[in-house]
């Protein structure tokens, strides 16, 4: 039997980062492309280069330095879009442009003011357009789902003509159910012209939870492509997500046939799971599918017994099939800066001298601090310490004094990329309050504090705490910051100190911009 490919087109940088609030910079961006490319993905879909110089360096970034994956650029079905596409990919080895252009009756008349022939036009231009600078080129015609039939299937004729390559078929808005999805891409499949010669692909928006259910719907009748994200990310209710799609096809070959597979390294999973969760700061519900805390956790006795007993009772999958588990390694302050090296590279870090350097000192503060250090420490303080956005302000010192009968009060040191120091004493209505109100009136900044989180992400009694806020500037964007420590009014200050740049640096530099598509 011969094997059939389905190529995973990852889009967590283009779709995932338009989530509200989940603005990267660009170094961060280029760090979840090499993920990408360590876990197998096909495409990577980095950027909207048109859309602002951030996307636009992203894209470019991902071209140069990402070995492996094709690397894609989004581009409206326009000259100019598919213009700055191209020059950002130029770099690249393996370079793909995927333009669109809506076909629903309702984004054709209110969205887009055109007659369905001039969106036809438009379509067939813009792949023509971007076939002059690669040959391969995808198209998708936005809300596909709520599209007419005939109409489809004659703009996706027309531009397989033209020259398109992988046709995309969007459930933009998330409406369609699987039945339907299927039924879709198998009626694609009879009746477009010249649809032996592309690529059938997948782009499923999960807003009533039927993103990986359709995708793979659509798998089953004929697609061979599938654009996801890692954790579901995406506007909205996110998009189809990638380890659930892979884990799926994996776990299930038999219902597709028996011979449909990935190229994904389903070992590094979760480490591309932490990584997007960390960077973006949004947290992973714990019952999340394959990279949930609890995906893999038994706790009634039934079931525990039943896997002691034989473990396939109860588990269709390994934590090992995701990269979790292996031996436990536990370092200490006597570990030493090598064997400190040799975790962080095992645990695939790749970190310059200085960065090394950085993460040893706060390994050393963290292990006073804490005897047993786990894998998850250390994540935590290469993400927190290392791996920092462009940072404007540094928070230098902290005090906080709170208790019964006490007004609350907080005192920062915060020092600014220029060099400058600068104290504020406040108090609050309890100690993060009072924290905040001081960080404010250090760094002159006055976001809206929208929503305030705190965990443990670690194990033992000093267990470290991790803050997630998420502020809004005065446009109502939002951004969201994370704070790492053993000390959670420190995790709290220092994740609103992250957010705070995270704003100021897309103010400064339009870094982080959405889209609207
Ligand atoms: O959801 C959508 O329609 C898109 C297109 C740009 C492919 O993201
Ligand atoms: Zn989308």
């Amino acid at each position: 039997m011969t094997t059939e490919k389905v190529m995973i087109f990852d889009t967590t940088l283009r779709d995932g980062e338009q989530s509200p609030g989940a603005s990267l910079s660009v170094s961060e961006k280029l760090e979840i492309a090499q993920q990408l490319a360590k876990l197998g993905v096909d495409i990577i879909e980095a950027g909207f280069p048109v859309s602002s110089p951030a996307q636009f360096e992203a894209t470019r970034l991902c071209a140069e330095q990402v070995k492996g994956p094709v690397i894609c650029g989004l581009a409206r079905a326009s000259v100019k879009d598919i213009e700055a596409a191209a020059k950002a990919l130029a770099v690249a080895k393996k370079k793909r442009i995927h333009t669109f252009v809506a076909t629903s009756p309702i984004h054709m008349e209110y969205k887009l003011r055109k007659t369905p022939d001039e969106v036809l036009k438009m379509a067939v231009e813009a792949v023509h357009c971007a076939r002059q600078f690669t040959e391969d080129v995808e198209f998708s015609p936005e809300d596909a789902c709520r599209s007419e039939l005939a109409f489809l299937c004659e703009v996706l004729s027309a531009v397989i003509e033209a020259g398109a390559t992988t046709l995309n078929i969007p459930d933009t808005v998330g409406y369609i159910l699987p039945y339907e999805y299927g039924q879709l891409i198998a009626n694609l499949k009879a009746r477009v012209k010249g649809i032996e010669r592309a690529v059938i692909s997948t782009h499923c928006h999960n807003d009533l939870g039927l993103a990986t259910a359709n995708s793979l719907a659509g798998v089953r009748n004929g697609a061979r492509q599938v654009e996801c994200t890692i954790n579901g990310l995406g506007e909205r209710a996110g998009n189809a997500a990638m380890e659930e799609i892979v884990m799926a096809i994996q776990t299930r070959h038999d219902f597709f046939g028996g011979n449909v597979t990935t190229n994904i390294n389903t070992k590094e999973i979760h480490r591309a799971s932490q990584l997007v969760s960390q960077l973006t700061g949004f947290v992973i519900q714990p019952n999340k599918a394959i990279v949930g805390a609890n995906a893999f956790a038994h706790e009634s006795g039934i079931h525990v017994d039943g896997i002691l007993k034989k473990r396939e009772t109860y588990e269709i999958m390994t934590p090992e099939m995701i990269g979790l588990g292996g031996s436990r390694m536990v370092l200490g302050r006597h570990s030493g800066r090598h064997g400190f090296m040799d975790r962080c590279r095992q645990l695939g870090y790749t970190l310059s001298e200085k960065e090394l350097q950085a993460a040893y000192d706060k390994f050393l503060e963290v292990a006073d601090k804490k005897k047993e250090i786990f894998d998850e420490d250390i994540a935590a303080i290469i993400n927190d310490e290392v791996r920092l956005v462009e940072q404007l302000y540094h928070l230098e010192y902290l005090n906080v004094t709170s208790g019964t009968g006490t007004l609350p009060t907080g005192a920062v040191k915060i020092r600014t990329r220029d060099g400058q120091v600068r104290q504020a004493a406040a108090w609050g209505d309890g100690p993060v309050d009072a924290a905040y109100e001081a960080i404010r009136q250090a760094t002159g900044q006055t976001p809206k504090l929208d929503n305030y989180n705190i965990r443990a992400i670690t194990s033992g009694k000093e267990a470290m705490g991790e803050a997630v806020v998420r502020i809004k500037n005065e446009a109502g964007r939002s951004f969201i910051g994370r704070g790492v420590s053993t000390d959670i009014i420190e995790a709290s200050a220092k994740a609103y100190i992250d957010a705070i740049n995270r704003m100021a640096a897309y103010e400064g530099t339009n870094y982080g911009e959405k889209t609207t598509l």
